[in-house]
């Protein structure tokens, strides 16, 4: 992942670039540095651990040079210590990089035995060795070229040289990359959120380019160096501003966010007065669609596979969901008559760009589903509708997965009236369900106190498993994901009916397993799978809605009632005592909970 910021300034650059590593730690937060030139030499500073650590660093505060660069890391090559933390530097050459080198141990033989000595364990010290053996001969866009052409994998690089005080090179193939333009200083940074405080003109590289950035100008590349104009554009300058407000992390603001979420996607997406939905430009015709792919990571892939319920039940499509890092190696059958869907909060999940791309280069149509709108896959796909919940800043993704499965849903009803798979009559009545589901949403995050006291059996637990069926699937196997992520404890989701095909041999006594078995089609079924983990010593944690029929069951251990609404809408309010749930258990851990272990909130490495 890892994140890149480059300023060519004629002031001090080094508490600038801080500061704007900060913005990038959702990209990583293993280790962080910094390099500048100053009086013909490199500096360069690093630290393990977060931005912070580095800020603290006096040899940063005391840091000279108006031309420097920055980088915050997700280890891939090498463990996250100081050593391995970019910039990488030769003598003349230092370099910050995003990506992957894929043929690093070849070159790295290869430049070993031409006498290069290396420091750390990375894949990116071989650029910064190929870089400084070119330029033994050749100028800078010769080298540069060379280098790049050389390198497999992907990358996004900025680069400085001792023998060049007035430049930054920026390259990059696969991972992402733009350049922003400021007064008397141009900068380079893995997107534009991270340059917003300084600039709104942004130029996104493309891949192969490469570009000189100097103080009053910008010069662009082609992979064959040959020079190339590039649009400039202008971004909303308007920049969010982040703060947890009273909340002790991001993640709790966000949960209690969800009912904002919900409505500004229904403001912008439900037509209220003419009780319809208006999904604009929609840029086919409806009957040039017979099948839909969803493509996700992560939580985002469970969002996937909530909508193809949804579209299953409401329209007559074929529908297929796929993991975007299994699709992109598949051989896939492309249709003709098929949509391609990526979901993405962020829009720069590398698998999920790899699939676009591969859809693109099929010529297959293709439509986003994204919460970052200036993204590489809202940029790329033909289509986009934006989820509207403002910047997540948790790692554990929460209102983007409720804005997510909102969108789809919304788009699951429209596409189900275009086709008249659904009457106008059953639209009607759902679309007057989805437009009280915000304040749903509101009194199920009131159900807070039972779920903060029973969090802790699942920390004790050796493990832990969510079941549910039918539209409850997929919200299980996003608490399970939840869990995982921020306790670090091991928790499964299945399909309940699934349970007796292996599973169930896991259950033992004590063991926590959740049930989600809301009022919906599938309840009984989903009881009786209950039923039978009850047989064998499970502590059930019971999550449906409010009903007047009492449950026929004994033994639950505890139980949490939702809100009542149709059985489509149960997911979302389902979704929130789980996430509650995970919060709470990884609070009483006293783990991180916006940043944990070994993760980063933006996957731009496959
Ligand atoms: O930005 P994306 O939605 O494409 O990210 C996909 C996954 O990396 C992401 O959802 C991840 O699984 C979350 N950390 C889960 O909470």
């Amino acid at each position: 992942m890892c994140g890149i910021i480059g300023i060519n300034s004629n002031k001090p650059v080094s508490s600038t670039i801080v500061n704007s590593l900060k913005k990038l730690e959702y990209r990583g937060y293993d280790s962080a540095g910094i390099a500048t030139l100053s009086s013909g030499l490199i500096n360069e500073v690093k630290s393990e651990g977060r931005v912070d650590n580095l800020e603290k660093n006096s040899l940063v505060q005391n840091m000279e040079g108006t031309i420097g660069i920055g980088h915050v890391r997700w280890a891939t090559h090498g463990s996250p210590n100081s050593i391995n933390a970019h910039p990488h530097s030769s003598q003349n050459v230092s370099v910050v990089h995003n990506g992957i080198i894929e043929n690093s141990t070849l070159l790295k033989k290869f430049l070993v035995n031409k006498g290069h000595k290396f420091k750390s364990q990375t894949d990116t010290e071989v650029i910064v060795h190929l870089i400084s053996e070119h330029l033994k001969t050749d100028n800078i866009v010769n080298s540069i070229k060379k280098t790049l052409k050389s390198l497999h994998g992907s990358f996004a690089l900025g680069i400085i040289f001792k023998d060049q005080p007035d430049l930054i090179v920026g390259a990059r193939r696969g991972s992402p990359l733009a350049v922003g333009y400021g007064p008397n200083e141009n900068y380079l940074g893995s997107d534009s959120y991270a340059l917003k405080s300084m600039t709104n003109k942004i130029t996104y590289l493309n891949d192969g380019e490469f570009c000189i950035i100097k103080k009053d100008h910008v010069e662009f590349f082609n992979e064959d160096g040959i020079k190339i104009n590039k649009k400039v554009l202008e971004l909303s300058s308007t920049e969010e501003k982040y703060d947890k407000g009273d909340y002790k992390h991001f993640m709790a603001k966000e949960i209690e966010e969800q009912p904002i979420t919900l409505k500004n996607g229904i403001n912008e997406y439900v037509d209220k007065s003419n009780n319809d939905i208006n999904i604009y430009n929609f840029p086919w015709k409806i009957n040039e669609i017979s099948s839909l792919t969803l493509i996700g990571c992560g939580t985002a892939y469970h969002s996937c596979l909530m909508a193809k319920y949804w579209l299953e039940e409401l329209t007559s499509l074929d529908v297929s969901v796929d993991i975007a890092s299994e699709f992109r190696y598949r051989k896939n059958r492309f249709k003709k008559d098929s949509l391609y869907v990526f979901v993405s909060q962020s829009g720069e999940t590398a698998d999920t760009y790899a699939a676009l791309d591969l859809c693109k280069q099929n010529n297959m149509k293709t439509c986003a589903v994204v919460n970052v709108i200036e993204s590489s896959i809202a940029r790329d796909s033909e289509f986009v509708l934006p989820i509207h919940c403002g910047t997540e800043i948790g790692v554990a993704s929460t209102k983007a997965f409720l804005g997510q499965i909102l969108i789809l849903y919304i788009l699951s009803l429209k596409i189900g009236l275009w086709r008249k798979d659904i009457n106008k009559e059953t639209f009607s009545k759902k679309l007057k369900d989805l437009k009280e589901l915000p304040k749903m949403v509101e009194k199920t995050l009131l159900t807070d106190n039972k779920i903060q006291s029973i969090s802790g059996t699942f920390n004790e637990a050796k493990g832990s498993m969510f079941l549910g069926r039918g539209f409850s699937y997929p919200i299980a196997l996003e608490g399970a994901l939840k869990l995982k992520e921020l306790s670090y404890v091991h928790a499964e989701g299945y399909p309940a009916g699934e349970m007796k095909h292996g599973p169930l041999a896991l259950i033992e006594e004590g063991m926590p397993v959740v049930v989600l078995a809301p009022r919906d089609n599938y309840y009984k079924k989903t009881i009786s799978n209950m039923q039978e983990v009850i047989a064998r010593g499970a502590k059930v944690l019971l999550i449906t809605n409010k009903s007047k029929d009492e449950i026929v069951s004994e033994n639950i251990w505890e139980k949490i009632e939702v809100e009542s609404t149709n059985a489509d809408l149960l997911p979302f309010l389902l979704t929130i005592p789980l996430q509650k749930l995970a919060y709470y258990s990884a609070l009483k851990k006293g783990y991180d909970i916006d940043k944990p272990r070994n993760l980063a909130k933006s996957v731009t490495v496959e």
